[in-house]
């Protein structure tokens, strides 16, 4: 048997981590032959609800989970951790856009990125999730300067399967039929969801759907599908969060396929042209836990319009909590 990976994840007793963490202890992240421990953040006044699911993670008997514990401090559920999910922060209401949670939610990403930088493993991996999650990811890395930038990352993995799904239902085709989909920058209404490269049974995407259904339908309904969710539901979308987030560490951590990538929100380094320090989502090639931009693609001028936009509201969006940057 494998020794155990510690797993921090914060936001444990909210509605993402209630789809999540029965699915981490399962061994759908990290594989099935790979036991983990739970290390469980709350604010204080959550901590009751979430010895509840504490129980409930108890009750499933789950033969990989090799302990759970929980804390309202954040260096004390941070300690040695080998993966970060930093979930917990405020989520939008109807009418907002995920930047207004941004003065909301700084704060937070400050101080658990200055709790990562002192507790947790020196080849700890973190993923961001909570919102405006780019954005966060940047104060967390930059909040944490003793851990090397490339092992943070934020999460635009569930915009790109948005993508694929819409893609899919279009051409008649299973998602698994789908290859080289593309997520550019923020994850937020600017986002560029692009399928110049995508291609569906070995055909290119291009030539299957019109440049009509692509500006009117495709890219607005993948840029706002956060939003109808809202609409409809009344609260955030948290099951296909959650699925997103065990997508994401999955290929990160076991590598993507061949012949295809995975969009990732990553500390930019002048590829493709996207200014460097912004978190920016760029199509990635992964491998035993490393991942890397996949260069040299053609980029048109539809495209770099679009790249400019989400580019352009990051770089606002950076402004805006620039105190917050070490
Ligand atoms: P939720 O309100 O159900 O749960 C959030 C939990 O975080 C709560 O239990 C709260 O007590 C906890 N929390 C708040 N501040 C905390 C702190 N400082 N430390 C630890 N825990 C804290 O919200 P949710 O639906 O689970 O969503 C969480 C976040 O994820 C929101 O910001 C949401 O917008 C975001 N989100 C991002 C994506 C994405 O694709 N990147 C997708 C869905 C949701
Ligand atoms: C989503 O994309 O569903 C999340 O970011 C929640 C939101 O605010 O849209």
């Amino acid at each position: 048997m494998k020794a155990p990976v510690r797993v921090a994840v914060t936001g444990a007793a909210g509605q993402i981590g209630y789809s999540l963490l029965f699915r981490i202890a399962a061994g759908e992240m990290f594989g099935k032959d790979q036991p983990v421990i739970l290390q469980l953040l709350e604010i204080t006044p959550a901590l009751e609800v979430l010895e509840g699911v504490v129980m409930e993670l108890e009750d499933c008997a789950f033969p990989l989970l090799a302990g759970v514990t929980t804390s309202d401090q954040a260096k004390i559920a941070f300690r040695d951790a080998h993966f970060i999910l930093l979930i917990g922060a405020k989520p939008r209401g109807p009418g907002m856009e995920r930047r207004d949670l941004l003065e909301a939610n700084a704060a937070i990403f400050s101080q658990q990125g200055k709790a990562i930088d002192a507790m947790a493993s020196r080849s700890v991996r973190v993923l961001v999730v909570g919102n405006p999650a780019n954005t966060n990811a940047l104060i967390v890395q930059r909040n944490a300067p003793t851990i090397a930038p490339r092992r943070f990352t934020a999460m635009t993995r569930l915009d790109h399967n948005r993508a694929l799904a819409q893609l899919a239902s279009k051409t008649g085709a299973r998602v698994n039929e789908l290859r080289q989909m593309i997520i550019w920058g923020n994850h937020s209404s600017t986002q560029y969801p692009d399928i110049s490269q995508a291609t569906v049974k070995g055909r290119r995407a291009n030539g299957l759907v019109d440049r009509q259904w692509l500006t009117q339908d495709f890219i607005p309904t993948v840029q706002q599908r956060g939003a109808a969710i809202i609409r409809a539901r009344g609260q955030s979308s948290a099951a296909s969060a959650a699925n997103a987030i065990i997508d994401h560490m999955r290929s990160w951590i076991l590598g993507t396929p061949e012949d295809d990538w995975v969009s990732m929100a990553i500390l930019s380094d002048g590829s493709y042209g996207i200014a460097e320090g912004l978190f920016f989502s760029f199509p990635c090639r992964c491998s035993a836990g490393n991942y890397q931009v996949v260069e040299g693609l053609e980029i048109d001028e539809f495209s770099r319009t679009r790249m400019l936009a989400t580019e352009q509201e990051l770089a606002e969006e950076r402004g805006a909590i620039k105190h917050l940057l070490p």
